[in-house]
């Protein structure tokens, strides 16, 4: 078998073929439709919050959210450093300045004990502190028996960026459930995709009213075209929506897949002292990409070295995310470290995890792997 094998690409068959034909038939081809309202009930009911409104990205829901709860010029909003930049291009999107904090080495997600020292110095110093955002890391929902409190105690608002983690759950709880607003994302890579796309989710009725008057150019509701609000173009389209709702269909079933690979995956690297799966403490993570850590000291290679290995054969493998405090862009920005976040950069790999691999796709990833690890 030939070809690139990529960490997690779209999963689509002949049930979204056929959604989309419907939806392209029905003539609710520009842009809201009959779809965008059926798969935001949907969506709503799978996660378990009252309402959802559907976005054209995920990074769209997150500015949208911010800027419900409050975010702007003269406000910080906390941001977890290992995270994808959107996160923190949101908060910029604003006008309010990300804060960088650090993460907790067993999954990755955001430190809580660092977390609420870091609250503790923004208010000491009278800054004021819109939003805390938590990622819920490759698919592992953050600690929120832990962080809700803390944010609570702050009087600080949490919008949760759950873009790679539906399907995740935390004592029963879905991932994008948490916050006073949380964030799906829909794009190529993730668990289920609609091309591009997001969803902005909360129990707050005039949060998400407010989300989707601004997410629809803000326009008033007389015939003129009456704005008193800079509004967006951030809805999804009705053809996007019926691929998201085949998607969601076959989410369960997509969701086996990962779990079943992350399972070869921990069989594979059980034997190999020095290497441990990120996150794999935590059963009801969603597997969104599989990412193993490596201590070099006793395995004697680095993750550098195995990735530089599987991308030679044409097997996409990545560090993962570079941290923001890393980043040219955010080097002014202000951050509490720990040192983990850059500790995961360093020794962090993520492996070919998606639903749509084959059998002799996955195959010839563990077949690579072995043949590296002698
Ligand atoms: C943690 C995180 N936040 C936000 C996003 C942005 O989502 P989108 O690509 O749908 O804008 C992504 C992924 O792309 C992500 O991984």
């Amino acid at each position: 078998m030939t070809g690139r094998i990529h960490l997690s690409p779209p999963d689509v068959g002949p049930l979204e073929e056929s959604y989309v034909m419907a939806a392209i038939r029905s003539g609710w081809v520009a842009p809201l439709g009959p779809e965008v309202d059926a798969f935001e009930t949907e969506m709503a009911r799978r996660v378990g919050t009252r309402y959802a409104l559907a976005t054209s990205s995920g990074t769209a829901a997150l500015h949208l959210a911010l800027l419900a709860v409050g975010a702007g010029p003269g406000t910080v909003v906390v941001v977890p450093t290992l995270t994808f930049a959107a996160t923190a291009n949101a908060v910029v999107y604003t006008g309010a300045e990300p804060v960088f904090v650090d993460c907790e080495p067993a999954t990755g997600n955001i430190d809580v004990p660092l977390l609420a020292d870091l609250l503790d110095r923004l208010s000491a110093t009278g800054r004021r502190v819109a939003a805390v955002v938590p990622v819920d890391m490759f698919g592992v929902c953050a600690d929120y028996d832990a962080l809700l409190p803390v944010c609570a105690a702050a009087g600080v608002p949490v919008v949760e960026d759950a873009a790679e983690a539906l399907g995740a759950t935390r004592r029963g709880r879905s991932a994008g459930a948490f916050g006073r607003a949380g964030v799906l994302s829909f794009n190529g890579n993730k668990v289920m995709t609609t091309s591009g796309g997001g969803m902005l989710l909360s129990d707050d009725g005039e949060l998400v009213a407010r989300c989707r008057y601004l997410a629809t150019q803000a326009r008033q509701p007389v015939l003129h075209y009456e704005h008193t609000d800079i509004g967006y173009n951030y809805r999804l389209s009705n053809l996007l929506a019926a691929l998201g709702r085949a998607q969601l269909h076959r989410l369960d079933s997509m969701l086996s897949r990962r779990r079943a690979l992350r399972e070869r995956y921990t069989k594979l690297f059980a034997a190999v002292p020095g290497v441990r799966l990120l996150g794999d403490g935590d059963p009801t993570g969603n597997c969104w990409l599989t990412t193993i850590v490596v201590d070099p000291d006793r395995t004697g290679w680095t993750a550098a070295r195995l990735g530089a290995h599987l991308n030679a054969r044409d097997i996409e493998a990545r560090p993962v995310w570079k941290p923001m405090h890393l980043q040219p862009v955010y080097r002014a920005a202000d951050a509490l470290l720990n040192g983990t976040a850059e500790h995961l950069f360093d020794n962090g790999l993520t492996l070919p995890s998606g639903s749509a691999l084959g059998a002799d796709q996955v195959d010839r990833v563990t077949t690579a792997i072995e043949e590296f690890l002698g």
